[in-house]
């Protein structure tokens, strides 16, 4: 945001991956070179001073006159790390830093946490019943959270690089998890993960597989299917049909069934053959949103690599047993959560944790 004489006369926000940073989109809007000399910038986070995608911020600041910068966080990028800072002070601007620092951490997070541990953020999304159920045991396709709820989850999409479900979700709702039902804008549809590791998606019958490629295997969005390497030597049709999309990425992993989620995590950044990075658009996945089904949200609870929580309660007794955060321990030393915010949404309500990890990762270098 740039403030001039008490009155804001631009803002920005940054473009999708690869585009112009923030300041240079709230600067480029001005009517006249001049228009910021003498004014004041607000940013999120420092604003960068190298060459990336992008030229740097800084040289853009500097030439539009700007004064004085308020900046809520420090770049950890190692290839900025309050360079950026220091060259706007050695060319006379103001800098005040720290200013609304957790909220700017609590909106970078999944860069944060990319930069500071190397893993992508992840980020556990479900909808359970007053019983803690998270679907019926009799199988009956009935929506468990209302369709505000729902508006939310879809909006929340958007906030991540990729959506994570296994198999079971994939043939009992064959969702297509798309960003749709929200307010604007809905352009940016998530990469889909979908872990399949005894390939059932490809064994399934004709019916669900003629509807998953309206859904999970659309070209809406480039969808990942994860199973193990031994079913890709098996003469499959469905294998060879998925191959010819541009926008389905077929990954077999060569791995025991314990060993696949792992692997996976281990290896998505480089997951995506070049060839097709180029062709598709690719960001690295920074950040997960895990949608399900309970047997895979509880291996990643076990595993203790839940980072966000975010789970609506519905108004009902689901009864049954079938489908809990089932675990053959309780989690209760592990799993260190502090509450974020808690929302009515009609009758439902939406509980939103962050683990103790994560926020003191985002706020670890202590000096803003
Ligand atoms: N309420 C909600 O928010 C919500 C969200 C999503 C889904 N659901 C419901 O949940 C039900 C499906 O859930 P589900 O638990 O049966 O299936 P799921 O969690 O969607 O899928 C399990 C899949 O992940 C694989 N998997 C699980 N743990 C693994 C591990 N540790 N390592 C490697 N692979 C692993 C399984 O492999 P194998 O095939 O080899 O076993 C299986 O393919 C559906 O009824 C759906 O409607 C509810």
């Amino acid at each position: 945001m740039v403030v001039k004489d008490g009155r804001c006369i631009a803002r920005g926000a940054t473009e999708a991956y690869g585009g112009r940073h923030a300041e240079r989109v709230a600067l480029d809007s001005l009517p006249s070179v001049d228009a910021a000399r003498g004014a004041t910038l607000y940013t999120t986070l420092e604003p960068c001073s190298h060459y990336g995608k992008q030229p740097p911020c800084v040289e853009r600041v500097l030439r539009a006159g700007i004064a004085r910068c308020v900046i809520a966080l420090a770049d950890p990028n190692p290839l900025v790390d309050r360079q950026g800072i220091a060259q706007l002070q050695q060319h006379g601007v103001e800098v005040s830093i720290g200013v609304c620092r957790a909220e700017a951490a609590a909106w970078h997070a999944p860069f944060l946490n990319w930069q500071r541990r190397q893993r992508p953020l992840l980020a556990a999304k479900w909808a359970q019943t007053l019983d803690a159920q998270l679907a019926y045991d009799g199988g009956e396709p009935r929506w468990l959270s209302n369709s505000l709820s729902r508006r939310y989850a879809h909006w929340l999409r958007q906030r991540y690089d990729a959506i994570m479900i296994g198999a079971g979700t994939a043939l009992a709702d064959l969702p297509s998890l798309t960003v749709r039902d929200c307010p604007p804008p809905r352009d940016r549809h998530p990469h889909r993960i979908v872990v399949d590791p005894g390939a059932r998606i490809l064994q399934c019958d004709q019916e669900r597989w003629q509807a998953l490629q309206t859904t999970l295997f659309s070209d809406a969005a480039v969808t990942l299917l994860v199973y193990r390497e031994q079913y890709r030597n098996r003469n499959n049709k469905r294998l060879d049909e998925l191959q010819q999309k541009n926008h389905v990425v077929l990954l077999p992993i060569p791995a025991a069934v314990e060993a696949v989620l792992p692997w996976l995590l281990e290896q998505l950044p480089q997951a995506l053959p070049q060839e097709r990075a180029q062709t598709l658009y690719c960001p690295p996945i920074e950040s997960i949103l895990l949608e399900g089904g309970p047997r895979l949200l509880a291996w990643f609870f076990q595993q203790q690599l839940v980072d966000v929580a975010h789970v609506f309660i519905a108004p009902y007794i689901g009864g049954g047993s079938r489908h809990r955060l089932s675990s053959p321990r309780p989690l209760i030393d592990t799993l260190d959560f502090q509450l974020v915010g808690h929302h009515a949404i009609g009758d439902d309500v939406l509980i939103e944790y962050i683990g103790h990890n994560l926020a003191t990762t985002l706020l670890s270098d202590g000096k803003g």
